[in-house]
């Protein structure tokens, strides 16, 4: 399945490389006018959802271009074709495909690749996280302050932008700086081999971060909910970092929404 899942990673990520500047048709999706799609990402989605088809036609599949694939299979497929849309759009150059295998609700695999730079993270539960076949590790970083961090907003930030911007505004002055890419799977992977600090985002879906936890935890990170709670990837709260400043980046996220805001 771990093959499988590469060389899928890889043909659609060749694909996503080829066609970059090329797209014909921008739609929007979700109500949302900053949500696009494009018919690269469908096109991306359906390059490994045949390649899955033809070696496990009897596996679930939730892709974020299909939906779900119900075949009542205790396997599951977790597909995002094309993480980074927007930078995708735009001809910025920061965007992976994203795939990841649950068996009985538990995460066996992940693989995230980034075209661009030719980086495949792998990582497979209980041996480890991969670059390019070689070992990774999150940072040793001890504190928030030398923290590089990274987040990002969901399309429907307007909504809630408070529950958003609180915790951008702290640590935005207790950490050494942040950095938003575009791509929550790379985000994630950036995390697993020590790139990135921590990671934190409100709202995700379940393609976005089912690769990117498992990398994160087998380079030894922790994943949790914004209160320090274990959470699953159908819990849209995200936060991911090298373990060591977790606390001090949850008694963060307690502070901001002491009131109740959202919490
Ligand atoms: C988005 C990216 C982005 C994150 C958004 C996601 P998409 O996924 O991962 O970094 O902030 O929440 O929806 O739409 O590019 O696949
Ligand atoms: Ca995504
Ligand atoms: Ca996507």
């Amino acid at each position: 399945m771990v093959e499988l899942a590469i060389d899928a990673a890889q043909e659609a990520g060749a694909y996503l490389r080829d066609n970059i500047g090329n797209i014909q048709h921008i739609e929007r999706k979700g109500g949302e006018a900053t949500n696009l799609v494009t018919e690269i990402d469908k096109q991306s989605e359906q390059i490994i959802l045949r390649k899955i088809r033809q070696h496990y036609p009897d596996h679930d599949f939730l892709g974020e271009e299909s939906g779900a694939h119900k075949i009542s299979s205790p396997y599951r497929w977790i597909v995002d074709p094309l993480d980074g849309t927007v930078n995708y759009a735009h001809g910025v150059p920061i965007f992976a495909v994203s795939i990841a295998v649950e068996y009985n609700n538990e995460l066996l695999l992940g693989v995230i690749y980034d075209p661009m730079r030719d980086e495949l993270f792998t990582a497979e539960r209980g041996k480890g996280a991969f670059l390019n076949g070689v070992r990774i590790s999150v940072s040793r970083t001890s504190t928030l302050l030398e923290s590089l961090l990274v987040t990002g907003f969901p399309y429907d930030v307007r909504k809630e932008l408070d529950y958003h911007l609180r915790p951008f505004n702290e640590f935005l002055v207790k950490g050494q700086a942040i950095r938003r890419l575009g791509s929550a799977a790379l985000d994630l992977a950036y995390v697993a081999c020590g790139r990135f600090d921590g990671f934190w985002e409100g709202k995700l879906n379940p393609w976005d971060m089912a690769a990117g936890v498992l990398l994160v935890v087998e380079a030894g990170g922790r994943w949790t909910d914004y209160n320090g709670n274990s959470t699953t990837i159908y819990t849209p709260q995200m936060l991911a970092t090298n373990g060591i400043i977790h606390d001090e980046m949850v008694n963060v996220l307690r502070t901001c929404f002491e009131d109740n805001h959202r919490s």
